[in-house]
Order: C-alpha cells, then sequence, then structure tokens
C-alpha cells in the first residue's frame, strides 16, 4: 500500500520528527491513522511498565500493525534486569526503538521509583541502560525533564546525560521543563513549569556526538522546525493529537520527501478497511474514532464531523458508515495546497 521511500530521504536521523507517548491517546489505534498522514514521523508507545510488558496480556497490550514503523516502545520501571528483558521482548516483537521514561511525573508512577524521580538516581539510569543496550541491538533512548523538584537544573541534565551516554545512550528526548513531583498534578506538570529551550539547545551545543530531541510546547511545524537550528530533532505531543492534520506537511519539511501526502478525506478512505478488520474483531468503533476528532481542524464543516462521530460512534452497533457519513459533512481539502506545498499557496 505505501510507496518505497525516495532514496534522497533516507539519510535523516530517524529522530527528527517523532510523536510523543501519551498515555491513552497514542494507542495502536491512533498511531496507524497517524501513519496514514506521515510515512516518517516516528511514532511511540504509550508507556508500559515492566510489569506489564513482563507478565500482562502481551498481545492485546504490545500489538501493533507493520505500518506503524518505525515505532518506538516505552518502557517505565528501574529494575535492570527487568529493562533488559523488556528490550529484548521490544526487539523480538520488530520494535525500532526501546525509549526508558525518565520524565513520568504521576503518583503511580512515582510508587514504583521510575519515571521523572530517575532523574535524581543517573546511576540506576545508566545501570539500567546498559543492561538493555548489552541485551539489544535496537537503539535505547531516553525521554526525561530537565530537572525535578528543586534540582538545580543544569547540574543535574548535564550530569544525568553525561553519565546515561557514557552506559551507551546515544539518543535523549529532552522535556524542557522541570517535574514537580510534589504539588502538581500530572496535567499541571506539562504546563506548569516554564519551558527552557534553551538549556536543551546548551545541551547539544555541549553533547555535539549525541542527538538530542526537543519537546514540550511546540504549537506548530513552524515553531519545530525552528527548533532544528539548535538540536537533532523535535517531538510534539498535543499539537499534533489536536490537529492531527498537521502531520502532512512533516515528510516533505522535515525528511525532504517529495510524495504528496493524502488528503483528509483520502486519510479517511484508507483508515476504512483498518476500521471495517478491528470491528470484525469486535474493537469498538469508539476506540478508533475518538482518535480522529481533529482530523478536519479548521475546515469547514469540522464541528459537524466532530459532532457526527461523538454522537455516533460509540453506539455498539455502529461501523465504517458512521465514519463515512462524518466525513460527507466536512469540506474536501484545497487539492492545489496539497500538491504544491502547504506553505508556496498557504
Ligand atoms: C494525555 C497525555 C499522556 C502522556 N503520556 C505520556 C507517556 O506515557 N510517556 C511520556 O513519556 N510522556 C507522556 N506524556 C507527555 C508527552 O510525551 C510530552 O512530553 C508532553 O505532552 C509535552 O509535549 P507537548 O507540549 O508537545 O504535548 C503525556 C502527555 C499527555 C498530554
Amino acid at each position: 500500500m505505501l510507496s518505497p521511500m525516495p532514496p534522497e530521504t533516507r539519510d535523516f536521523n530517524p529522530w527528527r520528527f517523532s510523536v510523543a507517548p501519551m498515555m491513552d491517546w497514542t494507542d495502536r489505534h491512533d498511531r496507524f491513522f497517524l501513519r496514514l498522514i506521515s510515512r516518517r514521523a516516528r511514532l511511540y508507545t504509550e508507556m508500559l511498565t515492566t510489569g506489564a510488558i513482563r507478565f500482562g496480556d502481551r498481545r492485546r497490550l504490545l500489538a501493533y500493525d507493520p505500518a506503524e514503523q518505525p515505532l518506538g516502545l516505552q518502557v517505565g520501571g528501574s529494575q535492570p534486569a527487568e529493562l533488559a528483558e523488556c528490550a529484548r521482548i521490544a526487539e523480538s516483537l520488530g520494535y525500532s526503538e526501546v525509549n526508558l521514561n525518565c520524565g513520568c511525573p504521576s503518583e503511580r508512577v512515582q510508587a514504583g521509583r521510575f519515571g521523572a524521580r530517575l532523574m535524581a538516581e543517573p546511576d540506576l539510569v545508566a545501570r539500567s541502560v546498559a543492561a538493555m543496550a548489552a541485551a539489544v541491538a535496537i537503539p535505547v533512548t531516553i525521554k526525561s525533564r530537565i530537572a525535578i523538584d528543586d534540582l538545580e537544573p543544569w547540574p543535574t541534565l548535564s550530569g544525568f546525560v553525561a553519565r546515561i551516554a557514557d552506559a551507551g545512550c546515544r539518543t535523549f528526548i529532552v522535556h524542557a521543563r522541570k517535574a514537580w513531583l510534589d504539588g502538581l498534578s500530572p496535567k499541571e506538570n506539562r504546563d506548569v513549569p516554564p519551558l527552557d529551550y534553551a538549556m536543551v539547545h546548551r545541551l547539544k551545543a555541549e553533547c555535539p556526538g549525541l542527538t538530542i530531541v526537543i519537546n514540550g510546547g511546540l504549537a506548530n511545524l513552524d515553531a519545530a522546525e525552528g527548533q532544528l537550528r539548535h538540536v537533532d530533532g523535535v517531538m510534539l505531543g498535543r499539537a499534533a493529537y489536536g490537529n492531527p492534520y498537521l502531520l502532512a506537511e512533516v515528510d516533505r519539511r522535515f525528511f525532504a520527501d517529495p510524495t504528496t501526502p493524502p488528503s483528509r478525506h483520502q486519510v479517511i478512505e484508507r483508515l476504512i478497511p483498518y476500521v471495517e478488520r478491528e470491528r470484525r474483531l469486535g474493537t469498538p468503533l469508539k476506540h478508533i474514532a475518538r482518535h480522529l476528532l481533529g482530523l478536519f481542524q479548521g475546515r469547514p464543516g469540522a464541528r459537524l464531523f466532530r459532532r457526527h462521530l461523538a454522537e455516533n460512534a460509540h453506539l455498539s452497533d455502529a461501523g465504517v458508515e458512521v465514519v463515512r457519513q462524518a466525513a460527507e459533512l466536512a469540506a474536501p481539502d484545497d487539492i492545489a495546497m496539497i500538491n504544491h506545498g502547504f506553505r508556496s499557496v498557504a
């Protein structure tokens, strides 16, 4: 179904543009949908704990469609041997990367001594990364904050990265704000601590041999592209989820891939066989439809599209017709804009 990559686009670092791991949001249905819009954006699973990966229902938790690649598995944990086992499982299932979560501030995560709390334990993270890297050939990467609580940001971040780079990690994704483990909810922790992009730029300047990816508050592709003057890659979370068609420009702008992206209606058409397959397997339509709500954002009819899905997708016998009917309520894309590059005619 997907045409081969043009040869000139193969050399970009694979972390140049990615969509952030987001619990409850970037599930396999969302990733399949996003992949229809961008062939090149790197995608991540939601965070899975080592316990879930080792003892949970793997077919349910870890299954993905090959079309979702390149796809990284994000793991939460802090026991080196368990993390190494999870890395092995990720590799055996064909994931392109295993990413260790050192940035999540939720209480559940803190109780387990992992997530953002690990920023205060660089030696433990280094041992974990060393064990994981020894177990697999796929890249082992880190997603962190710049610091936690009242730790001084630059010494914390630079010390953390240096220690873990020594253990074999080459790629660091940094959500460019602190996490406050006491007093802020996970949601507040994504907005309240101020962003400090300059600190992540400094990290790249001082560690030119590492791949540094910046994350946090990037609202659109102009903001993201501007970051590439300072770092190797950008990761977008909420902006990509809320306005998924923003990804239509990613392959051309970030990977010099000249392939014309599908229009929004073509995305829906290409999603239909997937929806049919999933419905046959018993997946309720609402599990897929909830990720589509932002597809027509900014287009006439976007509200009707959203409303039709919201009012009908939860019905037990709802099938592809609900998605088709919703799409018929939204205006077609401007084909000239898609064919000629969004910026040149915008
Ligand atoms: C609903 C939601 C769930 C998230 N779950 C995870 C997660 O499982 N693992 C993780 O590393 N970050 C998680 N995050 C944080 C994002 O990966 C990202 O770091 C954060 O949203 C900042 O990027 P943004 O401003 O582009 O959204 C989550 C964010 C949201 C909004």
